[in-house]
């Protein structure tokens, strides 16, 4: 892995290159163009400086079977100790802004203010002291999957005293980084997160409740993320006027049968769960997602729905919380109604009754989910636009993977197709501001290890 990391930067600069002298023409001049990283996947030094452990540690050292290969991140990338380096590709790549990920558990060991870490605050001091000095815009994910292990004894993200504690350590943040960050991104992929580890429990903290504790989990995302833009806005905002947006990862969905409802169906459900409740000019969950799943609940003998409703205060605090939307594409499928449903009962599989397909001719990446339909990315750019008042935009992970071969055409073709895509949707009058592609360098690519 390591020894291929200089080669793959070379191949992505390349990219970069041709395409932009391709298109040059199309780009607006104040487009930003970057690459992304997530701290747990490249940091190593899992227990050094006085880093506390997240349930991505101790899933990945209590449970090694779950991960391919029996991997870890106790050294992933070692950017702990060579940002230097990653700096230099950065530098090579001649990026506008870096899109990195602060692991909370190097700032709060145990995500309380009691165990505040200055080493830690070190660290990010000097990759965000040494990004500027480049010209190179740091964009900073607060949360990225890493939440602290301490946290789960309270049940992690369905107490709802996490949304305090994301507060604090996003008033930390603001604090200690605040005069140099200007792009804020609260919370990284909300519907993977929680319909990973508190629906299926595939992922950490591997806990099988699916249809009650992911939507417990996706309402005190939205609070948190709530709680500290309004933070941001009324304290440190007048003096460090930056922006807060969040990143939410969708595929777009095509009907083989014009079946519009199908598709509005799918994007209500993926997208939608947490945007609508951000973005959309009412506030609150999708209405008949909400009528759904109360409807659901009654007829499981439930005494209320599994999906517990925002009161007008909390609708107020999350409504219009962002000032742009991180959009993290791969991929597209196909979508239709399913009827019956299926999946367990209770479960969001079974509340959302989706049947999905993919088109045989669609190019298929190393991941077996990973199609390569840079429509879907048009589309989807335009949906957004029609659908939330043309928010601004900020691609914030889009990518191709493979094993290795250095001579990685198909991702070359991937990305230009993907980057024509946003600046067709540009003519289209969408508001997207910049291009982020996944990643900086192979890295740690949870459950599936270095493959
Ligand atoms: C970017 O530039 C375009 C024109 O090139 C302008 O219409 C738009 O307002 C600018 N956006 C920002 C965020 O500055
Ligand atoms: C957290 O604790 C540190 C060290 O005691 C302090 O400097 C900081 O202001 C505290 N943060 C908040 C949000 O209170
Ligand atoms: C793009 O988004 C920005 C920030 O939300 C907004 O001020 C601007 O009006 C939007 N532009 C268009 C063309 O809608």
């Amino acid at each position: 892995m390591f020894y291929t990391k200089m080669s793959k930067h070379l191949i992505v600069l390349a990219v970069l290159f041709c395409w932009s002298n391709a298109e040059e023409s199309n780009i607006p001049n104040n487009f930003s163009i970057g690459v992304s990283t997530a701290a747990f996947q490249i940091e190593g030094g899992w227990n050094e400086g006085g880093r506390g452990p997240s349930i991505w540690d101790t899933f990945t050292h209590n449970f090694p079977d779950k991960v391919k290969d029996k991997a870890n991140a106790d050294v992933a990338c070692d950017s702990y100790h060579k940002f230097d380096k990653d700096l230099k590709a950065l530098v090579n790549l001649k990026v506008n802004h870096y899109r990195f990920s602060i692991s909370w558990t190097r700032i709060l060991f145990n995500g309380d203010n009691s165990t505040f870490n200055q080493k830690g605050v070190d660290y990010y001091n000097y990759v965000i002291d040494k990004l500027i000095e480049h010209k190179i815009t740091p964009l900073v994910t607060m949360m990225h999957y890493d939440i602290p292990e301490e946290l789960m004894a309270l049940g992690g993200m369905t107490n709802f005293e996490f949304v305090s504690y994301f507060e604090t350590y996003a008033s930390n943040l603001f604090m200690l980084f605040g005069d140099r960050v200007k792009n804020w991104i609260t919370f990284n992929e909300p519907i993977d997160y929680c319909m990973n580890g508190y629906g299926t429990g595939t992922d950490p903290p591997a806990i099988v409740k699916s249809g009650i504790a992911d939507y417990l989990c996706i309402q005190n995302t939205l609070k948190s993320h709530a709680v500290a833009y309004r933070l941001y806005r009324e304290k440190f905002y007048p003096t460090q006027k930056g922006r807060i947006g969040i990143s939410l990862s969708t595929q777009f969905y095509f009907s083989k049968t014009n079946d519009v409802s199908a598709v509005n169906r799918a994007m209500q459900y993926k997208l939608g769960f947490l945007a609508h409740a951000i973005y959309s000019k009412v506030g609150g969950f999708p209405e008949f997602l909400v009528e759904e799943i109360a409807s659901n609940s009654l007829r499981e003998n439930r005494v209320r729905s599994r999906l517990p409703q925002f009161n007008e205060h909390w609708k107020n605090m999350i409504r219009g919380s962002a000032d742009f939307l991180g959009l993290n594409y791969y991929s597209t499928r196909y979508v239709e109604e399913e009827n019956p449903p299926t999946g367990p009962n209770p479960s969001y599989q079974r509340d959302s009754r989706l049947k999905f397909s993919v088109d045989p001719s669609w190019k298929r990446a190393k991941s077996t989910w990973l199609y390569m339909v840079p429509k879907g990315l048009e589309n989807l750019l335009k949906y957004i636009r029609d659908e939330y008042d043309n928010v601004e935009v900020i691609v914030t992970e889009n990518g191709w993977s493979d094993d290795g071969d250095l001579h990685d055409n198909d991702r070359v073709e991937y990305i230009r197709s993907h980057v024509q895509a946003v600046l067709n949707a540009i003519e289209d009058g969408c508001n997207v501001t910049g291009y982020t592609t996944w990643s900086l360098m192979d890295n740690f690519e949870w459950r599936e290890g270095y493959r």
